[in-house]
């Protein structure tokens, strides 16, 4: 399984077996090439920046650090070794032999699953493009690379599938990929997260903790599938993904620790004071949590979904941990409780286990973003400050599904329009907050320096001291 990085595009795949496939990649390559000189980090052909790029799959190869220049970054194709015997863990197909090729019966909706996914990829470097100019430090400036190059290579991971295993309608796909602009008018990218705004700091770091997060389920979820090179994909997908978590986790705590650190040590506690210091109060940083929280939740889909019963029971997508849960896998016959607006208040109804599979997801997700909101909380309480950040419910703000035709408080109350008009930006962050972040918003380029309204970062990256030189600018 090691990876040839004597091809143009590293593989461990056996490219140089399929001349038709490699031939379709390499031609592909210029124009995703194109697209990174276009829409990737801003202003930094020339930078050097302290990488990890994966030399093996292996536990101890996939992480090897140097000096590269982002464009010469080889973003390659690794799916994890195969598993023998392999089976189809759940739905109708459950204990047939994994497919090797695509079923055609269910072609278009694998199709419909991988360009939804891979869209998300490609999307996120859009969106973070300008975050480089207004770096922390150059520690977090690395950091930032890091995850898009990375998010790069889940681009490949995905348009590998689609040109190896969907001929032309695939090749297709892979090119429009290439074509979607995040926010843009008239050729979005396929969901809402992904169109919206990363423009500063405090929000990048939201989205590596929430929204990479979602990422983190929905391919432990393809991980699943029973169509084997997609699960073997997005499992090598998943040794990346958890170091973009942590830089979102890391991030939003070492703000924290900064604003906590200050109230303490000048006995502050008024938003405004601590604003006029440069730093950021802990209702705004509520606030940002409020809003990437919501927008996620809504990446998750509708609550009762025939699609997501339709992906489950024919063997594409499973569920978290599919095959370490006790049951029968079928989910024939259960239920799963949903959120339904009755009398004005929110209650919970079972609904098939298979219809609600988008509900069930999304659960589990909640429980791990909270554990992390607890680590937050930590930093706060040990300071000996009593205000707590918390996930606000999670009908809270949603524009999918039905909870979308109701506005719900924080606390998973009902509130008629008029409370909502009055109250969401108590809730939510307004212009003005995002101005102030925005205004705080400037380039510490130089080794060992962090901005002041964040902590420095406890330990270095691969070992490497805290003021180590970690981009070089040409
Ligand atoms: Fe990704
Ligand atoms: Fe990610």
């Amino acid at each position: 399984m090691s990876i040839d990085y004597s091809e143009k595009i590293p593989n461990n795949v056996d490219l140089a077996g399929n001349k038709t496939l490699q031939r379709a990649l390499e031609h592909w390559q210029p124009e995703f090439l194109h697209w990174w000189a276009d829409m990737g980090p801003e202003g930094t052909t020339s930078t050097d920046v302290y990488l990890r790029t994966a030399i093996s799959v292996e536990p101890k190869g996939w992480a090897h650090f140097d000096y590269v220049k982002m464009p010469d970054y080889r973003w390659g194709i690794f799916l994890t070794p195969a598993e023998a015997d392999r089976k189809v863990n759940f739905g109708v197909h459950k204990g047939e032999p994994a497919w090797q090729e695509v079923p055609g019966e269910y072609r278009s909706n694998l199709r419909r699953l991988i360009v939804t996914q891979g869209d998300t990829e490609p999307a996120s470097v859009e969106q973070q493009r300008h975050l480089g100019l207004t770096c922390p430090s150059l520690y977090d400036l690395r950091n930032l690379f890091q995850v898009n190059v990375e998010e790069g290579r889940h681009l490949w991971a995905m348009v590998y599938l689609l040109h190896a295993y969907f001929g032309r309608d695939g090749r297709e796909e892979a090119e429009a990929l290439l074509e979607r602009r995040s926010g843009d008018a008239d050729n979005p990218r396929i969901l809402g997260a992904f169109n919206e705004k990363t423009p500063d700091w405090l929000a990048f770091f939201m989205f590596t903790y929430f929204t990479d997060r979602d990422g983190k389920y929905q391919l432990c979820s393809l991980a699943e599938s029973g169509f084997d090179p997609l699960a073997r994909t997005t499992r090598f997908m998943l040794t990346e993904e958890a170091h973009h978590m942590f830089v979102g986790e890391s991030g939003v705590g070492r703000i924290i620790q900064r604003t906590c650190e200050a109230m303490v040590q000048n006995k502050v506690d008024d938003p405004a004071r601590l604003r006029a210091m440069g730093l950021i109060d802990l209702p705004t940083i509520q606030r940002y949590l409020n809003f990437h929280f919501s927008v996620t939740m809504d990446l998750f889909g509708a609550d009762v979904s025939s699609n997501a019963a339709t992906f489950y029971s024919t063997g594409l997508k499973g569920r978290f941990d599919e095959t370490k849960i006790d049951d029968d896998h079928l989910l024939t016959g259960a239920t799963y409780p949903v959120l339904e607006v009755r009398d004005g208040q929110l209650v919970a109804v079972p609904a098939p286990a298979l219809n609600a599979l988008n509900e069930k997801l999304r659960d589990d997700y909640v429980k791990d973003a909270v554990a992390g909101i607890e680590r937050w909380n930590r930093i706060i309480e040990k300071s000996g400050i009593a205000i707590r950040l918390k996930a606000p419910h999670k009908a809270f703000n949603r524009r999918i599904g039905p909870l979308s035709a109701v506005r719900v408080d924080p606390e998973g109350r009902v509130v008629p329009e008029a409370d909502w008009t009055h109250r969401h930006l108590q809730w939510l962050p307004s212009q003005a907050d995002r101005a102030f972040v925005a205004s705080l918003m400037g380039r510490v380029a130089e080794p060992g320096k962090f901005a002041n309204w964040i902590a420095p970062p406890a330990r270095g990256i691969d070992n490497q001291p805290v003021d180590f030189q970690y981009v070089r600018f040409n």
